[in-house]
């Protein structure tokens, strides 16, 4: 398949287009400092652009079959990238979110709500852009899903990925990038989790 990824060259962004490259995928990786992405292969594609670049991005998205976007905290860019998706007819979208972005099915407790609060009150633009970007993902008529997580660490994949909501006592807070890149690869082709937002954990 042929995806494109946003923040690629971010920690979890490289993990996943060297993922998808070993995965026989052809990638478009868009970046910012496309010199940050220190390999090349055969079939990655480097675009060269900023988030609000809605030419840069319709260009990157045109042909793809699916894409992943990691960049953050910009619901700008994330509106951007839905409508370049839609006006060229691509589908699939995978979107990296957080622990701040609700769902009606999380259940959480009292010391998880003290933890997004803490989010909010410590970095109250990221806390709103995460949900203003996950509002533009539900609206949209994409077939998306949100993948939600707390907290990234470094270190070797675990292959144990759990899988579910927020305060049901199965998923936690920590994953590592590894895993994260491979769950979010594996939504490509995966259609699970359609129009859902799974919150993810070791
Ligand atoms: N770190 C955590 O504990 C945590 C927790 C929950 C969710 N997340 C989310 O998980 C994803 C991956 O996290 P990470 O820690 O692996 O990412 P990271 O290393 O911080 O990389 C972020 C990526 O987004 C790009 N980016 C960020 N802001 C940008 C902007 N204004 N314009 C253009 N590009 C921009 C970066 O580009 P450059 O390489 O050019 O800087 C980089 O490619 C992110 O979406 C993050 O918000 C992280």
């Amino acid at each position: 398949m042929r995806i494109t990824i946003f923040g690629a060259t971010g920690r979890t962004g490289q993990l996943l287009v060297r993922q998808a490259l070993d995965a026989g995928h052809a990638v478009t990786a868009y970046a910012r400092n496309p010199d940050k992405l220190r390999f090349t292969h055969p079939e990655l594609t480097v675009a060269a652009g900023e988030l609000d670049d809605e030419k840069a991005i319709l260009e990157a998205v045109r042909g793809a079959d699916a894409v992943i976007e990691g960049v953050g905290s910009e619901s700008a860019a994330t509106r951007r990238i839905i409508a370049a998706m839609d006006a060229s007819g691509v589908g699939r979208f995978v979107v990296v979110s957080t622990c701040s972005v609700p769902d009606p099915a999380d259940r959480p407790d009292l010391k998880f709500k003290a933890l997004v609060r803490f989010v909010r009150t410590a970095a109250p633009r990221a806390w709103s852009e995460v949900r203003a970007a996950a509002e533009a993902v539900r609206a949209s008529d994409l077939d998306w899903t949100l993948v939600r997580v707390a907290k990234l660490d470094d270190g070797p994949a675990t292959g144990e990925i759990k899988v579910g909501h927020y305060g049901h006592g199965v998923v936690g807070l920590s994953l590592r990038r590894a895993d994260m890149a491979s769950f979010l690869l594996a939504q490509v082709t995966d259609r699970t989790h359609l129009r859902e937002a799974p919150a993810i954990s070791n």
